[in-house]
C-alpha cells in the first residue's frame, strides 16, 4: 500500500550542510517528496512535537536540540513508506545503524542523530498534519 511519512532533517545535518546529501539518499531510495519546507521550530513547537516523549529523561535535551536551528520537513510518499524509512534511516543511536543507512552516514551522537522518521502511520498522519496545511501536499483534491 502507498502510505506517506514523516521526516526531518535535524539541526545537526542542517548545520553540517548535509540537506542535499540527505535528500539525495531519500529519493535514491524511491521515495517521492510530496511536501517540503524549511522551519525553524520554537522550544514550544518541540514539545508539542515530541509530546509522546514529555516526560523521558531525555525531554529538555531533545526539545532544546530541535529548537536550536532550522530542520527541513519532508512528507514522504512510498509503498510501505514508513516501515522503509525507519529501515532507511537506522537505529535511533548512529553507533548501532547498518552501514549505509543514513544515521550510521550522518549521525553523530543519539541525540544529535540527523533524521527523524515517524514510527508508524497513525504518527505519519498526525506528524504531517503537524507541519503541512493541505495545499503545501501534492496531489490535494481542490
Ligand atoms: P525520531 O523520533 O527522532 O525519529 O527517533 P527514534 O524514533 O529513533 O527515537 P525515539 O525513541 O522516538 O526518540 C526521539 C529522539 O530523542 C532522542 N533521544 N535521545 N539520549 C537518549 O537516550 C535519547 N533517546 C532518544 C534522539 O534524538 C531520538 O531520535
Ligand atoms: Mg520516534
Amino acid at each position: 500500500m502507498v502510505e506517506r511519512t514523516l521526516a526531518i532533517i535535524k539541526p545537526d545535518a542542517v548545520r553540517r550542510n548535509l540537506i542535499g546529501e540527505i535528500i539525495t539518499a531519500i529519493t535514491h531510495a524511491g521515495f517521492r517528496i510530496v511536501g517540503m519546507k524549511f522551519v525553524h521550530m520554537t522550544k514550544e513547537q518541540a514539545e508539542h512535537f515530541y509530546e509522546i516523549h514529555r516526560g523521558r529523561s531525555f525531554f529538555e535535551e531533545l526539545t532544546r536540540f530541535m529548537s536550536s536551528g532550522p530542520v527541513v520537513v519532508l512528507a514522504l510518499e512510498k509503498e510501505r513508506a514508513v516501515e522503509d524509512f525507519r529501515a532507511l534511516i537506522g537505529a535511533t543511536d548512529p553507533a548501532e545503524a547498518l552501514p549505509g543507512t543514513i544515521r550510521h552516514r550522518f549521525g553523530t551522537s543519539k541525540g544529535e542523530n540527523a533524521i527523524h522518521g515517524s514510527d508508524s502511520l497513525e504518527n505519519a498522519a498526525r506528524e504531517i498534519a503537524f507541519f503541512f496545511s493541505q495545499t503545501e501536499l501534492l496531489d490535494h483534491s481542490p
